[in-house]
């Protein structure tokens, strides 16, 4: 597949790294010159390229950056990818640390919803709880004992068909973890965040979770 990665740091690179080793062909991009990501290219094989075309005639889009640089994007920043090709999204809301306040997640949008009205796509929220470093180590082949799974919360069923299978082609367990609206239940400080759960712990997990946003997770 032809891959577009916004976003070259610890997600985004680790994305780069994988994708490329299982055969993709990766475009990846940050907020600077390609030429800054002169090492990561030559490590991968990937092209880098500016942010705005990271996305030209991609079969994939991903989107990894500080939620708070999402307004920063271009318009229309991933309207050039192929006609239905999923955009996944990985960002997590961090108020406190990283991305100070932002009003609309506050008074209770999804972190992706926010996202997805932003690009003007629709997204996928995936990857978004599990650490670089087990993303880039822990995949191993389906029915391994003690794969680990990850949540997939989207609108549009074929999407998230492709998106589960680039999932599992990178060693985890794909769950269907419902709509765009319910993504909540994926967000930092939910009961599956960061957990590195199985798929049956997972699943109820999700469900286990609560809307309601904690202070730690408050501006
Ligand atoms: N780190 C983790 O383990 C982890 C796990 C799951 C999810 N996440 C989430 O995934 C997202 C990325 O995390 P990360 O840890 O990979 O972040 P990171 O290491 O700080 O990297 C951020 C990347 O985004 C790029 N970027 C920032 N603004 C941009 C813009 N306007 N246009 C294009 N590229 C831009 C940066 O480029 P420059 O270098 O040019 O600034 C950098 O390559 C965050 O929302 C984070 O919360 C992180």
């Amino acid at each position: 597949m032809k891959i577009g990665i916004i976003g070259a740091g610890f997600i985004g690179g680790t994305l780069t790294r994988r994708l490329t080793q299982l055969g993709h062909e990766v475009r990846v991009s940050n907020s600077r010159d390609p030429q800054t990501l002169a090492e990561l290219t030559a490590e991968t094989g990937a092209e880098a390229v500016w942010a705005k075309d990271a996305a030209t005639d991609a079969d994939l889009v991903i989107v990894s950056i500080p939620q708070k640089n999402t307004p920063d994007l271009a318009d229309g920043i991933v309207s050039a990818r192929k006609p239905g090709a999923p955009v996944i999204e990985t960002n997590n809301y961090y108020p406190q640390q990283r991305d100070g306040k932002i009003a609309a997640i506050e008074n209770g949008t999804p972190e992706s919803v926010w996202v997805s009205e932003l690009l003007d796509a629709p997204v996928y929220k995936v990857f978004n709880g599990i650490y670089w470093k087990h993303l880039l180590e822990k995949g191993v082949p389906a029915g391994t004992a003690g794969r680990i799974a990850l949540p997939i919360a989207g609108d549009d069923e074929v999407g998230k068909k492709a998106v589960s299978a680039l999932v599992d082609e990178l060693g985890f367990d794909p769950v269907d973890a419902g709509s765009l609206a319910d993504s909540w239940r994926q967000q930092p400080g939910t009961p599956v965040y960061g957990k590195d759960f199985g798929i049956d712990a997972t699943v109820e997990a999700l469900a286990q979770a609560s809307p309601d946003r904690t202070a730690e997770w408050r501006a």
